[in-house]
């Protein structure tokens, strides 16, 4: 099938390349030249395991291709995706400026130009309930009718980053909504050998594969921030949160995923979609109560080991001078460099805040770190600074925390670090050591939940 991909962002360059992959004809288009000029030459944008082999196989093949001229791209296509950004606008609402700008200029184009034919038009990115309704609002403007010149389609993506290239290949299940008998068909034949292991493809009508996007993130966010507070209360009656994730992650009504205290929630999608859904459900008049309490706890939960690290390090005043602590990992999660509302960002900006010298390291997400913090400063009298290794990082400092599991956080040279640092002080805000290992090692050590 010939498809079009709008917007080259992580969504959009994983989709278009892994349509690619299963030997379909696809169009890339976006806006940014420079982005744009970057991928024609064969590198990537955007740091994904796996995706590299796909996409340089893709190019080679002359299967992707990219522009900037969404005419290129329109004309051929059965299906075009729109893989656009949605950022929260002030209100926490989600922004569809781009989605709609992209769908009426579609319509334009499909309305200058009716021997393109039927094209089907799908919601990629994660909108609204009623966004279907809206885009297909914006192309009828323009005098075309759906059902006859295009359909749009909700076609909502549940991919992880640091997983996405798999998760695309082999879904657990594909959502398409829609009431086009049409749409549905073309659709089914583009994903049906994505789902040849037998996952289903479940077809149902725009709004609710619209509200199926932000149930599933807003349950797992759900999800984690409650074992966070059951982590919170084991702290406190001196019960161990690993014990009770296994004891009730075997009940087949819970399951076992998703169930992993920490320092919090962070990245792209969790705290922008548990957002966007609390606000959309107060402008239809209803108080989605247990969204509020998620977005509360989660804030709180960034900042859980501050107490601890300033009871141990801080003067009378709470001030860190002449304090240094290592940050091991940045990205809001392992096996990616993103760092969009990354709790390590968070515990960064408080350490700073108070004198404190930070030396943290990520093997991946140091330069979308200071891009970070080049474009929203880091305020106080402390410093940051980046190191080439976990172990250079711990060296001369006085606590060691941990933010990201990365694998390789995990199996460290223990001796080489407590006898590396100032003093032996870890805080592990992602329980990737084990207490009692730590306290043979020489460490005091606290972690997120559990009893040392
Ligand atoms: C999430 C969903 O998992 C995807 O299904 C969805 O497609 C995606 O959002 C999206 O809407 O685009 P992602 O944000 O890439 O994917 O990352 P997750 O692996 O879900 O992790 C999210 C956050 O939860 C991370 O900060 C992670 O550290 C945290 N987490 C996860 C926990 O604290 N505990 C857990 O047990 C699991």
């Amino acid at each position: 099938m010939n498809i079009a991909v709008i917007g080259t962002g992580y969504v959009g360059l994983v989709g278009g390349t892994c349509f690619a992959e299963m030997g379909n004809q696809v169009t890339c288009v976006d806006i940014d030249v420079d982005k744009v000029t970057t991928l024609q030459n064969g590198r990537l944008t955007i740091y994904e395991p796996g995706l590299e082999v796909f996409f340089e196989r893709g190019i080679r093949e002359n299967r992707l291709t990219f522009t900037t001229d969404l005419a290129d791209a329109l004309e051929p296509a059965d299906v075009v995706f729109l893989a656009l950004p949605t950022p929260p606008a002030e209100d926490g609402s989600a922004d569809l400026q781009y989605v709609l700008g992209v769908a009426d200029h579609i319509g334009q184009l499909l309305a200058a130009n009716p021997h393109w034919g039927y094209k089907v038009l799908v919601d990629k990115s994660t909108v609204p309930v009623g966004t279907a309704a809206r885009v297909t609002a914006a192309v009828e403007a323009h005098g075309l009718a759906s059902g006859v010149h295009f359909d749009v389609v909700s076609n909502p993506e549940f991919l992880r980053e640091g997983a996405a290239v798999e998760d695309f290949m082999k879904p657990e299940r594909v959502v398409i909504g829609t009431s086009s008998p049409r749409a549905a068909e073309t659709m089914h034949r583009l994903y049906q050998p994505f789902v040849r292991s037998g996952n289903p493809i479940i077809l149902m009508d725009e709004a609710s594969a619209e509200m199926t996007k932000y149930a599933a993130n807003a349950l797992l966010a759900t999800k984690i921030t409650f074992m966070n507070e059951i982590a919170n209360l084991c702290d406190r009656v001196g019960a161990d949160v690993d014990h009770v994730r296994r004891g009730i992650g075997t009940d087949s009504r819970i399951g076992p995923k998703f169930l992993y205290a920490g320092i919090g929630f962070g990245g792209s999608c969790f705290p922008k979609d548990v957002q966007a859904l609390h606000r959309t459900a107060r402008e239809e008049g209803y108080e989605f109560r247990i969204l509020k309490s998620v977005l509360d706890v989660n804030e709180d939960q960034k900042k859980t080991l501050v107490p601890p690290v300033l009871d141990t390090l801080a003067d009378a005043r709470g001030r860190l001078d002449g304090r240094r602590i290592a940050v091991w990992g940045l990205a809001f999660k392992p096996h990616t460099d993103d760092v969009r509302e990354a709790p390590a960002h968070v515990l960064i900006r408080e350490f700073v805040s108070r004198g404190a010298e930070v030396v943290a390291f990520d093997p991946e997400a140091i330069e979308t770190t200071r891009a970070t913090f080049a474009r929203e400063p880091l305020a106080g009298t402390g410093t940051l600074r980046y190191a080439e290794s976990a172990y250079a990082a711990a060296s001369g400092a006085d606590a060691l925390i941990v933010a990201t599991e990365w694998p390789e956080f995990r199996r460290p040279d223990l001796g080489r670090v407590r006898e590396s640092m100032r003093t032996p002080l870890v805080f592990d805000g992602r329980n990737v050591f084990e207490p009692a290992q730590m306290v043979e090692a020489g460490f005091a050590y606290r972690s997120i939940g559990r009893p040392t």
